[in-house]
């Protein structure tokens, strides 16, 4: 990290705090020192300029719709990699050989089972509950049944994030079964960790399901791209909350809860809701995209803008192209694939998306496979937290590894009423 500093000035005083660069040239003004030397805060509501940690996990640059885990481009290892792959390697740091992989995988086989009890948990959720919903409590669950992770919460990790990997899909399919009505179907240790889900999706005692393999490799990328994303909301969150020492279960139960929000993971499941409506309106895309650049109008297209990528989500790109190719594969024609390119090239073509470099990012075409998949739109949001569990766990790793980290508290600026004095009822007018 480089020696520069920023120098500032606030009432004719001069301040000097140090600037740290990290590996890729990004900087950062270190103000651990900054309230104890000025008396000042800094104000940044959305932490738009913030940064909350270093980090060796995820690289991203938004103006070049750059993003490598571990230093590895997204492009390569969407195409060349299994998703358990990408979660050793965002977990250790390395991607695997193949005793590694071997050994990792047989934890995912050991772990696939959920305890005959929490089935039980599935029988009280009302029919329509949310999927995301059921995630978050019975990833919280998991805590009761596998208590050792509160002794030392480093020490089992891999365990506990091989068990984590696993059973979220466990509990993902089944609670898709619960919600159908249709009997649950267990794990099979002969299967992928991505076939396995779909089987477990869409078995039946009636009609077999047979895992087809570019489908399963459809669904491998997806996981793939979005297994990370450096401090998104639900990754900061998970941050958060595990910094006050509370356990992984509990951490990733909040991330779930985080990631369920339409400006976040829940986008996707809104964009097919968005695309839709749209369809159904006769595809009057001028409405729409009036409604979106309304400032008084509270819709906005789902799936388009991000907080970092002032260009194409690089993840965006290479799920349009994956759309085309498993929708060829399935012989489908989805009327949404078009009418989503159709509202792509209106938006990119439009001055208002144009100055505020507003690109389709992860969302925008992510529910086109999973519905051409078979997988409901409920689940959608499910799917993203399927694929971003090992990215949670990692994070939460590496915080927890930090020996100079704090519990999260972050500080504001008071501007409601003076001290006055107290007034008793009988007085208050
Ligand atoms: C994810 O952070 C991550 O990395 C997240 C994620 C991950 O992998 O973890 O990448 C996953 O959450 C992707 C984003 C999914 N959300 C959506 O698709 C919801 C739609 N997008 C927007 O709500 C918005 O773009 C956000 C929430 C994604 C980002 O919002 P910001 O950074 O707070 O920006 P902003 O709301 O201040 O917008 C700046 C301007 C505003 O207009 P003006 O005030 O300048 O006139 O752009 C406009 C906004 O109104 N704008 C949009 C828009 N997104 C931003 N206008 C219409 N439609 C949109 N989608």
């Amino acid at each position: 990290m480089t020696n520069t500093t920023a120098e500032f000035i606030i009432d004719g005083k001069s301040y000097t705090l140090p600037i740290i660069e990290g590996s890729e040239g990004d900087r950062g003004i270190d103000i651990n020192g900054l309230l104890q030397q000025t008396g000042c805060i800094t104000l940044d509501p959305g932490f738009k300029n913030t940064g909350s940690c270093t980090s060796s996990i995820t690289y991203l640059d938004g103006n070049k719709g750059i993003l490598r885990y571990r230093g590895y481009a997204i492009e390569d290892l969407a195409e060349k990699c299994q998703f358990v792959e990408v979660a050793y390697l965002l977990l250790h740091g390395k991607l695997p050989n193949e005793s590694e992989l071997e050994h990792f995988r047989g934890l995912l086989e050991r772990f696939a089972l959920l305890h005959e009890d929490m089935l039980h948990f599935f029988d009280h959720f009302p029919p329509n509950a949310s999927p995301m919903s059921i995630l978050s409590v019975m990833v919280n669950a998991l805590h009761n049944y596998y208590p050792e992770m509160s002794d030392d919460p480093l020490e089992n990790i891999d365990i506990t994030a091989a068990r984590l990997i696993s059973k979220i899909r466990t509990i993902a399919a089944f609670s898709y079964k619960k919600s159908v009505g249709h009997p649950l179907v267990y794990p099979r240790n002969d299967l992928s960790y991505c076939g396995n889900f779909l089987n477990m999706m869409f078995d039946k005692p009636v009609r077999p399901y047979t895992v087809r393999p570019e489908v399963v490799a459809a669904l491998n990328k997806l996981l793939i791209l979005h297994a990370d994303h450096e401090q998104n909301c639900s990754t900061a969150t998970v941050r958060m909350v595990g910094s006050a020492g509370v356990n992984l279960y509990a951490s990733i139960s909040a991330g779930i809860n985080a990631l369920w929000g339409p400006l976040h993971g829940g986008a996707n499941e809104a964009v097919l809701d968005m695309l839709e409506t749209i369809y159904a309106d006769d595809c009057n895309f001028e409405k729409y995209i009036t409604k979106a650049k309304d400032r008084d109008d509270p819709f906005r297209l789902s799936g388009f803008g991000h907080r970092v990528y002032r260009t194409f989500d690089p993840r965006g790109t290479i799920i349009k192209t994956a759309c085309h190719e498993i929708l060829e594969v399935l012989e489908v024609s989805d009327p949404l694939l078009d009418l989503a390119q159709k509202l792509e090239e209106i938006a990119l073509n439009d001055e208002y998306f144009i100055s505020r470099n507003l690109y389709p990012n992860v969302d925008f075409y992510s529910g086109i496979i999973y519905r051409a998949i078979g997988i409901p739109s409920n689940m959608f949001t499910v799917m993203f937290a399927l694929g971003r569990l090992p990215g949670w766990i990692s994070q939460w790793k590496e915080m927890r590894e930090d020996t100079t980290t704090k519990i999260g508290r972050p500080r504001q600026v008071y501007i409601g009423e003076p001290a006055r004095d107290f007034v008793s009822l009988d007085q208050r007018s």
